[in-house]
């Protein structure tokens, strides 16, 4: 399975891009101020936004915090390997230039084979944000990361089935907070921890150490135009009456959301990168209002608002 080739390159000191069931991953040994910065440095990505660490078992997590509790603990048995990550409070062998100086670190167990394969070669942990540079779609092919970096050796795990990154939360005694939403959702963590008493809380606030949050963070260079409506045409009337509109609307890809989130999720990003190397004048994104009652909309949504240049 080539594990070997790229385990060496990590053990160089050097990155390499991963495949994760979310998004690629731009991957570099935890132990490696070299490979950390480096991450940075190919993503153009402010030292500020913190990374998250990948582990190929629960018990390598626990290695790394100061505080497992018993709700963490359900937690990973029910959703890791998965698109779930955990803010926990870290220990010293984190360094600084992961967490941004956070006294926590980002921690999740990937679901593909092949990076738990490779983890477990190397040993430790790598972190890894999306294989994307700053502010662009997160890739979801090995074809997306190699047109973004032509120069770094991608792992090739074939296409993501998530398509959208993880879930990210933080926990503490009597509270989770939703700090990112993604596949994992809040009625599922709800589920999960039916019989103890701990509020969950979706966090709205956009943070600057979670510049997940900001807004156009994940802009494509073609206008998207978002509109809550599955009507066509009242869509069309009311875009083409709008001044400042109507000039991205002389040659629209129209894309109405199917009713399957996991299906758009896994489409999202290839879809609009692809989109955006035609020459259209914008994309025009119809969603339904009943999509927002199911929760595995929210992190499309989510998704959607950052990407959208207008909204409606
Ligand atoms: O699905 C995913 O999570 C993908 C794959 C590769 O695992 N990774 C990913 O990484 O989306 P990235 O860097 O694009 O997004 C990580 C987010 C950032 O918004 C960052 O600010 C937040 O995680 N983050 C990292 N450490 C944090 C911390 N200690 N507290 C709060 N937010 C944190
Ligand atoms: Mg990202």
């Amino acid at each position: 399975m080539n594990i070997e080739k790229y385990t060496k390159i990590l053990l160089n000191e050097d990155v390499v891009a991963i495949p994760t069931e979310t998004v690629y991953g731009l991957a570099g040994s935890i132990s490696s101020e070299k490979a950390l910065h480096k991450i940075f440095k190919t993503k153009e990505r402010p030292y500020f936004d913190p990374l998250i660490v990948h582990v190929s078992s629960i018990e390598q997590a626990k290695e790394y915090v100061t505080d497992w509790t018993e709700i963490t603990e359900i937690l990973a048995q029910n959703f890791w390997p998965g698109p779930l990550t955990f803010v926990l409070p870290k220990n010293d062998k984190v360094s600084d230039t992961i967490t941004s100086g956070l006294n926590t670190v980002a921690i999740r167990m990937p679901n593909h084979i092949k990076t738990l394969k490779l983890i477990e070669s190397l040993g430790t942990p790598v972190a890894a944000p999306s294989a994307n540079p700053f502010k662009k779609t997160s890739p979801t092919t090995t074809a997306h990361v190699s047109e973004y970096f032509p120069d770094i050796s991608v792992m090739d795990g074939g296409e993501c089935q998530i398509g959208i990154e993880s879930t990210i939360i933080g926990i503490d005694d009597k509270k989770i907070t939703i700090y990112r939403p993604g596949m994992v959702t809040k009625s599922q963590i709800q589920t999960t921890l039916m019989k103890y008493n701990i509020e969950i809380e979706v966090c709205q606030q956009e943070s600057p150490v979670a510049p997940g949050h900001l807004k156009h963070h994940y802009m494509p260079e073609t206008p998207i135009i978002a509109y809550e409506t599955n009507d066509i045409k009242l869509a069309l009337t009311q875009i083409n009456s709008n001044t400042e509109m109507k000039k991205y609307m002389s040659h629209p890809y129209i894309w109405n959301l199917p009713d399957d989130p996991t299906r758009v999720a896994r489409e999202f990003y290839g879809l609009l990168k692809n989109i955006d190397q035609r020459e259209f004048s914008s994309i025009l994104i119809l969603y339904s209002k009943n999509y927002t009652e199911d929760d595995k909309w929210n992190g499309i949504l989510n998704r959607l608002e950052k990407a959208a240049s207008f909204s409606f």
